[in-house]
């Protein structure tokens, strides 16, 4: 589903960009600002911003963890830019 329709963005988007975050800083807090540039892109009309964070909320790894996280050896990998992201930035690098 396009949550975004200034910038094309889906609600699997926004929960990838959310689980890579996590894996990559555990203790970090996640705004839609945040969202936006790990996708590589920025609002325009903040017209979704409503919606955009109700989906957000919908992520069981929105919320920071209260006990430090210790990664277990698989996921490392995770911390990795998934390819849907590096996908995204690049059709925003050619929209641009
Ligand atoms: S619909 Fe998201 S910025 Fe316009």
């Amino acid at each position: 589903m396009i949550v975004c329709s200034c910038m094309r963005i889906s609600d699997r988007d926004i929960h990838a960009a959310i689980a890579w975050m996590r894996a990559s800083d555990p203790q970090t807090l996640i705004t839609p600002g945040k969202v936006y540039r790990a996708l590589g892109k920025a609002p325009d009309c903040g017209g979704c911003v409503r919606l955009f964070v109700a989906e957000m909320r919908r992520s069981h790894l929105l919320e920071v963890p209260a006990e430090p996280h210790v990664p277990r050896k698989a996921e490392p990998a995770l911390a990795e830019v998934p390819s849907v992201l590096r996908g995204l930035r690049a059709r925003a690098a050619q929209d641009a």
